[in-house]
C-alpha cells in the first residue's frame, strides 16, 4: 500500500518527500482553502516535489464543465490525477476523462456499490472515506473491505485508495485490507514512525554510548 498525504501545504509535502515514504498527495476544495494559496500555485507546486499522482478536484456540477476544468488540470502537470464527485454527471465525465486517457479519482464513495459504479465508469481510482463513515457509527473500514474483494472477484483494475483516515490505526487497517493507497493528515503519518520503546531504546543507546570506551 502506498502512503499518500492528503493536504494543500507544500511545507507538509515537501517534508513527507523528503522521508522517502510519499507515493502521492490528495486535496480537496476544503484543503485547498485552509491552505490559503491559490489552487493552481499549490497543486503545481505539490506536483513538483511528489513522483506520484497528485488529486485535484473539479467544482462544477454538470459533467461537460467538469471536463473543461479536468481537461486544463491536466495540462499543469503530468502527475495530475483529476477528481470526479460520485454523481451521475461525475460518472459521465469519469466515462469520458477515460475515453480521453485522463486520470481520475471518484471521491466521496461511502458504499461498494459506488465503488463498482465508478470502476465500471472507468475509474482509475476510488475513494472510500473511512473517518466520516465511523464519524456516523458506521464501519468505514469494512467498506474498504468490501471494495478490495468486489474489485479482486472482477479482477478489476480500478486502485481502492482509502481515504478520511484519521488515526494510524487506520493506516494499518488499510494495508491489511489490502488498499493500493492510503491518504492521510500529515500528523498521521508522522505518528506511524513512532513508538514509545523506540524513544525509550535510543535514550538509554545514547546514554550507554556516552559512557563506552571509544
Ligand atoms: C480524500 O481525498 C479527501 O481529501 C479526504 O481524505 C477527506 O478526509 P476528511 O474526512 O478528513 O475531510
Amino acid at each position: 500500500m502506498k502512503l499518500f498525504l492528503d493536504t494543500a501545504i507544500v511545507d507538509e509535502v515537501r517534508e513527507a518527500a523528503s522521508w522517502g515514504i510519499l507515493g502521492g498527495v490528495t486535496t480537496n476544495p476544503t484543503l485547498v482553502m485552509k491552505s490559503g494559496r491559490k489552487f493552481k500555485e499549490v497543486v503545481i507546486e505539490i506536483c513538483n516535489l511528489v513522483d506520484g499522482p497528485v488529486s485535484a478536484e473539479v467544482t462544477s456540477e454538470k459533467a461537460e464543465d467538469m471536463m473543461k476544468e479536468a481537461r486544463e488540470f491536466v495540462t499543469w502537470h503530468e502527475n495530475i490525477v483529476v477528481k470526479f464527485p460520485m454523481t451521475e454527471e461525475g460518472m459521465k465525465a469519469v466515462s469520458q476523462a477515460s475515453k480521453e486517457g485522463i486520470k481520475s479519482n471518484v471521491t466521496l464513495v461511502f458504499t461498494p456499490n459506488q465503488a463498482l459504479v465508478a470502476a465500471r465508469a472507468g475509474a482509475t481510482m476510488v475513494s472510500p472515506f473511512v473517518g466520516r463513515l465511523d464519524d456516523i457509527k458506521e464501519d468505514g473500514m469494512q467498506v474498504v473491505r468490501e471494495i478490495v474483494e468486489i474489485f479482486c472477484i472482477y479482477e478489476i483494475e480500478t486502485k481502492v485508495l482509502a481515504a478520511s483516515i484519521r488515526h494510524p490505526e487506520h493506516v494499518r487497517q488499510a494495508a491489511l485490507a489490502g488498499a493500493d493507497y492510503c491518504t492521510m493528515p500529515f500528523s498521521v503519518m508522522k505518528e506511524l514512525f513512532k513508538h514509545p520503546l523506540t524513544d525509550a531504546g535510543l535514550k538509554k543507546f545514547a546514554e550507554d554510548w556516552a559512557k563506552a570506551k571509544k
